[in-house]
């Protein structure tokens, strides 16, 4: 059985587009595969956390992966602090990449702005700990947003000159799995910018826990064009709002942008968005439910966490312990 590593970070609330993207895909994909799902605590201070607020956070994090319908019994939910082997292998994995191939990464150049100086190391570093997060497991399929595809090219190359370099066939190519018709959720403000749990607005976004009202009035004020929606998906070229709500509707309908359109090409944004956000209520309506139940229960999160973090290790710690081997250092221990 393959094996599937996936992460997300616990800086907010998740959003439609962290559930459409990736976690809606992490739970259809346990079956016929061994997954691990890790709540990653060490990318999210690669930029400024408040502790409280990045402890209760993480928790709700991994409540909500529980609440979409993973099972940490069958398959493995963990914090990524919580498990060594991840930091000790990204400091390896720091020492394989070229600086060169961190500067092409889009993703630090957005997040960094314009005062790139002041980003911190990690923010600059942070993919070789993704690399470092996937291959600590020789796991071989990853799947996640759109926006991930280029730092999975990134642990492919590490992967690739850690094997030349010292002459093992050792890590495995990673295959990322970018699936669905909402792989790249936009902004309800701005059809050209990705959905984002960090937006400054929270209008821009659809969050896990919104309630029914919030939802149908983020979707009603959702920037649209004034043209009915075309009948085929060739008419949503260069209307990027356009598309971004047809491809949410389909990816919640399990149909596709065709599909969307036989439906309901033709008609106004009104009605369409209607039924878009009475869509969208009813699928995150037992999510939230669920979330608030298992947080009720801190202790049976907290414990779900440690016996994944304890099976993690297990199979993480002996690969990074054949990693150091190669590389040269001795183990006195
Ligand atoms: P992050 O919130 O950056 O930790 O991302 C967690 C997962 O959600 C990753 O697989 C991302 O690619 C995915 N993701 C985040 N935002 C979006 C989005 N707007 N559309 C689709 N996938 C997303
Ligand atoms: N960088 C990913 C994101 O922002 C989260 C992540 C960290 C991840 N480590 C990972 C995703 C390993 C897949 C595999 O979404």
């Amino acid at each position: 059985m393959q094996r599937i590593f996936s992460g997300i970070q616990p800086t907010g609330v998740p959003t439609l587009g962290n559930y459409l993207g990736a976690l809606r895909n992490w739970v259809a994909l346990q079956d016929g595969h061994d997954c691990i799902y890790c709540v990653v605590d060490l990318h999210a201070i690669t930029e400024w956390q408040d502790p409280a607020g990045l402890t209760r956070q993480t928790r709700e994090m991994a409540a909500v992966l529980l609440a979409c319908g993973i099972d940490p019994h069958q398959h493995i939910v963990f914090l990524q602090s919580s498990v060594r082997a991840h930091a000790q292998l990204a400091w390896i994995f720091n020492c394989v990449a070229r600086i060169g191939w961190l500067n092409r990464m889009t993703q630090f150049k957005d997040k960094a702005g314009k005062n790139r100086e002041n980003a911190s190391a990690g923010l600059y570093v942070y993919p070789n700990l993704m690399a470092a997060d996937i291959l600590a497991y020789h796991a071989t399929r990853v799947p996640v947003g759109d926006d991930q595809r280029q730092h999975l090219e990134l642990a492919n190359d590490i992967a690739q000159k850690f094997n030349h370099d010292y002459g093992v066939e050792f890590f495995p190519n990673i295959e990322p799995l970018i699936l669905g018709p909402a792989a790249r959720v936009m902004s309800l403000r701005d059809g050209t910018k990705k959905m984002s749990k960090s937006d400054p607005s929270d209008q821009s976004r659809i969050n896990l826990n919104d309630d029914p009202d919030t939802i149908a009035l983020k979707i009603r004020r959702a920037k649209t064009d004034p043209e009915p929606l075309p009948f085929e998906p060739a008419g949503l070229e260069a209307r990027p709002e356009a598309r971004n709500l047809v491809g949410i509707y389909a990816a919640l309908a399990n149909t596709d942008q065709a599909g969307v359109l036989r439906e309901h090409g033709g008609k106004g944004f009104g009605a369409f968005k209607d039924a878009l956000a009475a869509l969208i209520i009813d699928s995150l309506r037992p999510i939230a439910a669920e979330t608030n139940r298992l947080l009720a229960d801190p202790a049976h999160v907290d414990a779900v966490l440690r016996d994944g973090a304890e099976r993690a290790a297990a199979i993480a710690d002996p690969i990074v312990a054949e990693t150091e081997r190669l590389v040269g250092f001795i183990r006195v221990g």
